[in-house]
């Protein structure tokens, strides 16, 4: 069966659930989210197997989701599927993702699954490094091939969902898509800064330009920070609970993959 997967990744790992997926499924094509265009028109894949990869952000999904989410009309496919990567908590996104699917074309998804991945938001933790990095990395793919045979399969799995946690939501999620976009005005360019560009080639939103040799933020931010991760000398911070804290991302993420994700070759 065909199946299509549609995907957005800050820094690697809900890129890599979706090939690994692709890989065991078969007869996969995989598309970036950040290379559709921003459009209302509704979108109707033709595969009759549809999966969502994404990473949790704030219990909820990335902003860049949520609005392709309202659009993807997947009333025809015959199965479809939701992944989402997180660093330790985020059932919640799931419910999130299906209900405004189901809103949009009354189909929603037929499983959900989270896949526990290294945590990427320095403000909070400290990436894990070394062993502890790779042991995580380790079971999220023991466990992204225990999905593929369930998906293979046609099951139909969904985690539960507690009021308490809904509550929790309603204060985080919705105060993040209130605040997302401008959460960049805290970004900070130290004085190392050697003017590479990296930070804007690899914004999946391109909400990066480089103005007299330093990286601007204009404000249509989705929090990946894949900027900050992906600066060769750290010179990106972001207020000052970046410093020091140590960077992440997956270790097959390249470069090449984040323009590949903005639909650039
Ligand atoms: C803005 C932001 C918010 C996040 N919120 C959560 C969260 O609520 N729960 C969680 O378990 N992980 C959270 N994370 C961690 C990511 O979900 C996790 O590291 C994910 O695998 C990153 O995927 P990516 O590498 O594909 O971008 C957050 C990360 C960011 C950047």
């Amino acid at each position: 069966m065909k199946t299509t997967i549609y995907y957005f990744t800050g820094t690697g790992n809900s890129l890599a659930t979706a090939k690994r997926i692709a890989g065991r499924l078969g007869e996969c094509e995989l598309i970036a989210i950040a290379s559709l265009d921003g459009g209302q028109e509704k979108i109707k894949p033709d595969a009759k197997r549809i999966g969502i990869v994404c990473p949790v952000y704030d219990l909820g999904i990335p902003m860049m989701v949520h609005e392709f989410a309202e659009r993807l009309d997947i009333s025809e496919a015959e199965y479809c599927f939701g992944i989402v990567t997180m660093g330790g908590a985020g059932a919640s996104a799931l419910h999130i993702l299906n209900d405004l699917i189901k809103e949009n074309c009354r189909r929603g998804l037929d499983s959900g699954f989270t896949v526990k991945m290294p945590a990427n938001f320095p403000p909070l933790f400290k990436p894990p490094q070394g062993e502890t990095k790779d042991k995580i990395l380790r079971k999220a793919e023991q466990k992204i091939d225990r999905i593929a045979e369930k998906i293979k399969d046609g099951k139909k799995d969904y985690p539960s969902f507690t009021p308490f946690s809904s509550l929790f939501l309603i204060l985080t999620y919705s105060k993040f898509l209130k605040e997302v976009r401008g959460y960049d005005k805290d970004f900070i360019v130290k004085d190392n800064c050697n003017s590479c560009g990296t930070c804007s080639e690899v914004c999946p939103a391109e909400n990066i330009v480089i103005t007299d040799g330093k990286p601007e933020w204009e404000h249509k931010c989705e929090m990946c920070f894949a900027c900050l991760h992906f600066c060769p000398v750290e010179a990106i911070q972001w207020g000052s609970r970046t410093e020091g804290r140590g960077r992440y991302k997956h270790p097959d993420l390249k470069i090449h993959d984040m323009k590949a994700q903005r639909g650039e070759e």
